[in-house]
């Protein structure tokens, strides 16, 4: 396992990794870095697994804007009224702010000014990610570190990079492409939807007309997504109704019997190359766990930062304070 990953690291360093991240990075500036995070999220997803979800989609939607540079953590300020956060796609579905938040009060307490928050996002996804794979296949890899924290966030760019869920298959292979993903990643981590929630707004476009969704999840999903009538909010749904809270392959059985949300979930059986792969992953004995593990640390090097571009946040939910000109 450790060596597929560094492997995977090597090739991701060739093509697109600038500062070169590495497994135990912090291994001599704060030793307890991984498990301070650790004891947050399992601490968190304990209490909620929801919360878990929410964390391994934060790394998704990080990497995608910008690179993997914590940007998507920074709250509107003065000077950036509209960062990603405020983001269509982000803003009241994303969650686990407060469990990196948490994780960056512990940090700075034993290791002050040490650990970047765009390295906790990725831990805590990694984390989230073995805590949720209670299956036979457990979902257990190293994650390279060493990611700084970026100074920019602009929430018209969500739009940009981030796939939409309405979107076809070439479309989701162009934007995963635009970040050095190819369709396989695209097939791989697409399985991050075998858990978590959905609000029915997400997936209107596919109960309310033709598609080629099973016509009794259909039905069920009408009645849960009718709003009670006081309620403003969109309501939601678990992604997996079979196994709703453990991450597996169930996603891919859910894709090919038509029982999953999103278009862009039903668009992978839109080429036979990646309906194959689809089969293929449905059979599970464990192949999509571990391609998963490559995938995400494949994911967790987009456009990494190093010091020369980016620096280390002391509260993940602003940037520090402009240096000297
Ligand atoms: C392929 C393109 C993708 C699209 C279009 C997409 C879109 C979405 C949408 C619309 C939701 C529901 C949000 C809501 O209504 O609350 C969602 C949820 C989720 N997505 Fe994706 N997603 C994609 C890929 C990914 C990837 C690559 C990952 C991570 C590896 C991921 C992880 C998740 C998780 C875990 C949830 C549940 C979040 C929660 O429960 O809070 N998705 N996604
Ligand atoms: C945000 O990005 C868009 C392009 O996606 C650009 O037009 C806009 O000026 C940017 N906003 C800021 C504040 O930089
Ligand atoms: C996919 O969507 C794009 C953008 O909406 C559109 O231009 C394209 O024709 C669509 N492709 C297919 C195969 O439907």
């Amino acid at each position: 396992m450790k060596h597929a990953v560094l492997t995977s690291c090597v090739m991701l360093w060739v093509a697109s990794c600038q500062g070169a991240l590495e497994v135990g990075y912090y291994d001599k500036t704060c030793p307890r870095a991984e498990d301070i995070v650790r004891a947050q999220v399992r601490k968190a997803v304990g209490d909620n697994a929801g919360v878990g979800a929410g964390l391994i989609r934060l790394l998704f939607h990080d990497c995608f804007a910008e690179g993997c540079d914590a940007s998507v953590l920074l709250d509107p300020t003065l000077e950036n009224p509209q960062p990603e956060k405020l983001g269509i796609p982000n803003v009241g579905s994303l969650r686990g702010f407060q469990v990196i938040d948490a994780a960056k009060h512990a940090l700075e307490e034993a290791c002050p000014e040490t650990v970047s928050c765009a390295d906790i996002v990725a831990f805590a996804a990694r984390d989230a990610s073995y805590i949720l794979s209670v299956s036979d296949y457990r979902i257990d890899f190293n994650m390279p570190a060493g990611r700084f924290d970026g100074r920019y966030s602009n929430a018209t760019e969500t739009l940009d990079f981030l796939p939409s869920p309405f979107g076809n298959l070439s479309e989701l292979v162009t934007k995963f492409a635009a970040k050095g993903l190819d369709e396989e990643d695209l097939v791989v981590l697409s399985g991050a939807h075998s858990i978590g929630r959905a609000h029915c707004s997400s997936f209107a476009d596919r109960v309310g007309s033709r598609s080629d969704m099973d016509p009794s999840f259909k039905r069920w999903l009408r009645r849960r997504c009718q709003a009670d009538p006081g309620d403003t909010d969109s309501p939601t749904v678990r992604q997996d109704t079979v196994t709703a809270a453990v991450l597996d392959s169930q996603y891919y059985t859910n894709v090919l019997s038509h029982r999953v949300l999103l278009t862009s979930d039903a668009a992978l059986l839109a080429s036979r190359q990646t309906a194959r792969m689809v089969r293929e992953f449905a059979n599970g004995e464990g192949k999509w766990e571990s391609k998963f593990e490559t995938a995400m640390v494949k994911m967790a090097g987009i456009d990494v930062k190093d010091g020369t571009n980016g620096e280390i946040r002391k509260n993940c939910r602003f940037v520090n304070q402009q240096r000297e000109r």
